[in-house]
């Protein structure tokens, strides 16, 4: 599980009542009038009293608490199954926000994801946590919250965002009379240090369903808390605090945040189709790969359009190719999404090492993977050495079954990707034929997934036809820490180039 997941905080939502600080007696700390710090959180920073200040609030950008993927899990607690007002201010909320948005973002229900929210009508108030927080994460929809728009509003503290008047410019739209506050409140109004990507982005919204009404936490509802500044006296006061649907800029906030202006290249597969067939295939979607019958379908089944650092966006995993009955015999895949890997190798271990297939992140904070690399879903399975459980020095290894396979005359190729980051990294050591290809001696320098490529010249031979074999090995070595999980995804062994339909370019040469 990655780093990422770091900066959170709780953030509670009182429109109508301030007594927001009674519902996790001790444990809560208010914040901006609907954010609290849930101390109870688990969170690798040690002093968590000290860490969780507004000031660590204040450097959370928004693009560092969204969802790995805009799909959230979510549970209905009885709580709200009970209460028919607020069940269905909570549906429609859900669906609103993904109407509003085309479904750049979802709200699924959980099956097994291990990061989910968990609505409930708990006691009072309507309170969320500010983007993934990690495991569970509370939305509370109390009495008096069950209309779609504050639905909504939580919804989007789940999707990652702060207070419209929290930014860190807001002081040229709207003034604050402090004067009118009550006591002690000053700080929910505490603006943001710094300039974010977000508001580089896109302008401050006085119609946010994010934004505060004139008179939050008035010491008397006759008084202003926020108005417009004279600059923006033409924005009538009672327009802010709509609690009506998302304006146009919360939804260009979502669509910003999860890049779903971002578009993937139409895949090709020759001798095979893709589903679905459109023009447009915009980021989060998926793709799935079906072969003509007789051919067998190499590389995974099912992609995503993933977004890149860049702004562009691209097919998640190695691209698949359908290759006829005697070229496959010479490939081999795992996706490690099932035992495949177990028919293909052997799996050996010193110490108490284990390589074995995980779905969704692994248990330990600051090390592994959030994702898979072949779906790029919390779900989906990769293998992985996990540290905590074995000991330093030991190592687990995969030790491909020594096949012969039939030679068409090309180079070979060996094709993973792997994921290692953490403090208390190991190493991964990888050889063909008792040649070392690759090798990575400690962490990475952030939490992702990368691609080695390596061509072999593997001895080849007659026997009775032109026949190589390839033995992989991959050692994994456990480093001095339990922050020191080792993960690989998507091996994949056979011709480099010459695959009859395959457009891409399995290694490409330096
Ligand atoms: C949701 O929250 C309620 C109340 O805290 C809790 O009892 C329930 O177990 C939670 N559901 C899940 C799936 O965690
Ligand atoms: C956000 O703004 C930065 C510069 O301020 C720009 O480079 C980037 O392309 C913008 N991104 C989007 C999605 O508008
Ligand atoms: C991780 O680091 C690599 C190489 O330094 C870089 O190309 C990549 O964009 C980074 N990824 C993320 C998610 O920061
Ligand atoms: C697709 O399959 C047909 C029938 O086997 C074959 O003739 C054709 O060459 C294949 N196309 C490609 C591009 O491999």
């Amino acid at each position: 599980m990655g780093l990422r997941m770091i900066a959170q905080t709780i953030m509670f939502l009182s429109l109508f009542s301030v007594a927001e600080n009674k519902f996790i007696p001790g444990k809560s700390k208010v914040v901006e009038g609907d954010i609290y710090f849930n101390q109870a959180e688990k969170r690798p920073l040690g002093d968590s009293t000290k860490a969780q200040t507004r000031s660590f609030v204040a450097s959370t950008t928004p693009v560092s608490v969204r969802w790995t993927r805009p799909n959230i899990p979510y549970v209905i607690h009885d709580s709200i199954l009970n209460d028919k007002t607020a069940f269905d201010a909570v549906n429609n909320g859900m669906k609103m926000i993904q109407d509003m948005t085309k479904n750049c973002v979802r709200f699924l229900k959980r099956s097994t994801e291990k990061n989910f929210i968990n609505v409930t009508n708990i006691g009072g108030g309507c309170y969320s946590g500010v983007g993934q927080i990690g495991g569970e994460q509370t939305v509370n929809v109390g009495p008096g919250c069950g209309t779609p728009g504050i639905v909504m509003h939580e919804l989007l503290h789940v999707l990652g965002f702060w207070h419209e008047q929290s930014r860190s410019d807001r002081d040229t739209y709207v003034q604050i009379h402090f004067e009118n506050i009550i006591l002690g409140k000053a700080v929910e109004f505490d603006k943001r240090s710094g300039q974010d990507e977000l508001e580089k982005n896109i302008s401050y919204d006085f119609y946010s369903l994010l934004h505060y009404k004139y008179n939050t936490f008035a010491k008397l509802d006759s008084l202003d808390t926020i108005t417009p500044t004279k600059a923006f006296g033409h924005v009538p006061k009672t327009a802010l605090g709509q609690r009506e649907q998302l304006s146009a800029t919360d939804v260009r906030k979502v669509l910003w945040m999860y890049q779903c202006t971002a578009e993937c290249k139409s895949p090709q597969l020759t001798n095979g189709t893709t589903s679905p067939t459109t023009d447009r295939y915009m980021a989060w979607s998926e793709v799935t790969y079906t072969c003509t019958t007789g051919f067998q379908l190499v590389g995974p089944s099912r992609r995503t359009c993933v977004p890149q650092s860049d702004g562009s966006s691209g097919w998640s995993g190695m691209e698949p190719f359908c290759a006829s009955p005697a070229n496959a015999y010479y490939t081999q895949y795992c996706d490690m999404e099932t035992d495949c890997f177990k028919l293909q190798y052997g799996v050996y271990s010193t110490g108490a090492a284990t390589l074995r297939v995980q779905y969704g992140p692994t248990t330990t904070e600051g090390t592994g993977p959030d994702f898979d690399n072949t779906y790029r879903s919390d779900t989906a399975g990769y293998l992985v050495m996990e540290a905590k459980g074995a000991n330093v020095g030991d190592t687990a290894s995969l030790i491909s079954r020594r096949r012969i396979q039939e030679y068409n005359g090309d180079r070979i190729c060996i094709m993973f990707y792997f994921n290692m980051f953490g403090t208390d990294m190991g190493s991964l050591t990888v050889n063909a034929n008792g040649v070392k290809v690759f090798e990575q001696l400690g962490s990475t320098d952030n939490n992702s997934w990368r691609m080695v490529c390596r061509q072999v010249n593997p001895p080849w031979h007659w026997s009775p036809w032109w026949a190589y074999y390839v033995s992989l090995r991959m050692d994994a070595k456990r480093g001095a820490g339990v922050q020191g999980d080792i993960a690989v995804d998507d091996v994949y062994v056979g011709p480099c180039k010459s695959i009859p339909g395959y457009s891409g370019v399995m290694c490409p040469t330096k």
